[in-house]
């Protein structure tokens, strides 16, 4: 919070930050406390994020825009835009049997890779219409049954998935030249499963699922900053409950593809379904 007040008054902020990051070992936006402050030396970034050696989120978005302007300006068409995969290759001989270890691996090698959200993950739904809907949510569980997320059960992909339990699911790992799409069911997962899970967030998160109401239009923010110190004050120090419209999902997958960028365009597409005897066979798909 300081951090974006102080960027919003004093705009060399970012300045400050990058002639930081040049000096070795230099602390970029350390706290003003104890350092004389003269006009001519801004003050820095006070939040916690700065002082760990990183900016704060406003300030990165607009360091990475001013970045990446020069780049842009020199090459605004995105037809222009390409490059070559080259990282990996993903063989039939080399995919484990089991697609789930297959995942494991993967998932692992984008942790290892220091993706930005590993397990963030696209969630296509389709509405009573049959038009589909996407959006973002954060795996949080997976083993052979399936992959866990959890969300607001009177959500908008609440209500698809009621009508619909079709969904898919996709991993982005471009930073490895990587896809992984998932198609199958969601169903609810217990409540004592939700519980477990709802009891181990942040106090934070869990007063938001209560603030929340998921995907109702609201009139502005305060009413949400008005709904959590509504809640802060119901709930006090003591344990805040399992809202019994919050919970998760497992998507049961049928089709796993492991998708691998290669040159030229040719990429790896291995996909696996189960048979009739719930096996799973694996098969390569043109790129
Ligand atoms: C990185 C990221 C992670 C998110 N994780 C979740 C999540 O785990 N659960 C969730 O309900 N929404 C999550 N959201 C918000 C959803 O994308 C979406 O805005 C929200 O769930 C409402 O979707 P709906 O109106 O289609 O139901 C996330 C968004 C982003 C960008």
């Amino acid at each position: 919070m300081r951090c974006i007040r102080i960027f919003a008054e004093q705009k060399w902020l970012i300045d400050d930050f990058e002639v930081a990051q040049a000096r070795p070992r230099a602390a970029p936006h350390q706290s003003g406390k104890g350092r004389a402050q003269s006009p001519d030396k801004p003050p820095r970034c006070l939040s916690e994020v700065a002082q760990a050696g990183h900016l704060c989120y406003e300030c990165t978005t607009r360091l990475a825009t001013r970045r990446a302007l020069p780049h842009f300006t020199r090459m605004t068409d995105p037809a222009d835009m390409r490059r070559e995969y080259t990282q990996a290759g993903l063989s039939e001989e080399n995919a484990l049997a089991d697609p789930i270890a297959q995942f494991r691996l993967w998932f692992e090698q984008a942790l290892a890779a220091q993706l930005v959200e590993p397990n963030a993950m696209t969630l296509s739904t389709v509405d009573a219409y049959g038009a589909p809907d996407s959006r973002t949510v954060l795996l949080k569980a997976y083993d052979e049954r399936g992959f866990v997320f959890f969300t607001n059960y009177h959500s908008a992909k609440a209500g698809q998935i009621e009508k619909n339990p079709r969904v898919s699911l996709q991993f982005p790992w471009l930073g490895l030249e990587r896809q992984v799409k998932i198609r199958g069911a969601a169903e609810k997962i217990s409540t004592k499963d939700s519980l477990k899970y709802f009891l181990s967030r942040p106090r934070g998160s869990q007063l938001g699922a209560w603030v929340s109401h998921q995907s109702t239009v609201i009139s502005n923010r305060s009413i949400l900053e008005m709904k959590l110190a509504e809640m802060k004050r119901k709930f006090g120090d003591g344990e805040i409950p399992l809202p019994d419209f919050w919970g998760g999902y497992r998507v049961v997958p049928a089709l796993i593809e492991f998708w691998q960028g290669r040159p030229s365009r040719l990429h790896d597409r291995l996909q696996y379904s189960q048979n009739d005897v719930g096996e799973w066979q694996i098969e390569r798909l043109a790129p």
